[in-house]
């Protein structure tokens, strides 16, 4: 009979007779795939994985610090942690196009990957999130993005692994139980989705380090009154953007021309269509004042209330 002890046990055991005394390497966005992945593994095989952790530099408030506290601190892993925001934002210098934005970042990514898996020596497997609907279907975005950045067809020839794919039976709902089964911490477990390309496709037009700062702040208030509300159990998905415009405002009894914010939140199934849910009027003010308050440089806060279709999710 199916449960997910008996799923873990198994997985534990192909994984051992798969690789046996090899050594097995993983880009660990801090996504939920990948972090199931990264904690099966170290069961399956503990000391012979190495994860590798990129920041982008486009990664939300908090992000690439829970990473290395949860896997090389809590979970003892062998984990490699890339700081190249520099790296990506100068390529990204001067870059508005949307798709420019999402194809630097991913050439990028594959590139300071590739860097780093050739420092590793004795490789021979890459671990993959890959999950059930990513084989079945190519419909939403999703997690795509991360997946093809860290698809072994990315990488040069020399550089060629064999794949460990521990999830790729499970659906999502299957991996977050896993996730939870193997220790891993809600926060991770049920997180939002988040698409690859990162903040950097909510800092609209060319970014810039002061706005994309912006959109950090404002995103961890939003995210941080959302769980104090409850709705990060019930919104599906829900963050900050910030336009390259400003608008006049008055502070300090002056006028000021600064930069808004828009708040974004939607309730979908599959990504596809998706509805804006009706928010409290006092958590939506309370989210706007402490914006207001704490992140300077922002004089206007707006709600953006679009469903898919017309509008996308995201702003690009
Ligand atoms: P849209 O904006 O197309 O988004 O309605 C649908 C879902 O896909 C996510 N998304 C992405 N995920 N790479 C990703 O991994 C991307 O480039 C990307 N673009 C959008 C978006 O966050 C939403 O969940």
């Amino acid at each position: 009979n199916w449960n997910m002890e008996n799923f873990i046990a198994d997985q534990v055991e192909l994984v051992r007779r798969q690789v046996g005394k090899k050594k097995v390497l993983l880009a660990l966005s801090g996504g939920v795939d990948s972090s199931v992945v990264a904690a099966l593994l170290l069961r399956a095989i503990g000391e012979q994985l190495t994860c590798v952790h990129v920041n982008h530099g486009l990664l939300r408030k908090g992000e690439p610090e829970q990473v290395v506290q949860v896997f090389r601190h809590e979970l003892g892993a062998n984990l490699v942690y890339v700081d190249a925001s520099d790296r990506f934002l100068d390529k990204l210098a001067g870059v508005a196009d949307p798709e420019d934005k999402r194809k630097i970042i991913g050439a990028e990514f594959i590139r300071v990957f590739e860097e780093e898996a050739r420092k590793l020596d004795g490789i021979e497997f890459l671990a993959q999130g890959t999950i059930y609907p990513d084989i079945v279907e190519s419909g939403t975005k999703t997690a795509k993005m991360v997946k093809s950045h860290h698809n072994v067809g990315g990488l040069p020839e020399d550089l060629q692994f064999s794949l460990v794919e521990p999830l790729k039976q499970l659906f999502k709902d299957e991996v977050r139980a896993c996730g939870v089964a193997l220790g891993l911490p809600d926060s991770m477990v049920y997180r939002q989705p988040f698409p690859g390309p990162g903040l950097g496709v909510r800092c609209l037009g060319a970014i810039t380090r002061d706005r994309l700062e912006l959109v950090r702040a404002s995103d961890a208030i939003l995210r941080e009154e959302f769980s104090r509300a409850g709705l990060d159990k019930t919104v599906w998905q829900y963050f900050t953007v910030v336009p390259d415009f400003k608008s006049v405002g008055v502070r300090d009894n002056a006028r000021c021309f600064e930069y808004p914010v828009i708040l974004r939140a939607v309730n979908t199934v599959d990504a596809m269509t998706a509805e804006v849910p009706e928010l409290e009027w006092k958590v939506l003010r309370r989210i706007t004042r402490r914006i207001m308050e704490e992140v300077p440089g922002i004089n206007r806060v707006c709600f953006d209330l679009s469903p898919k279709p017309n509008a996308t999710i995201e702003w690009e």
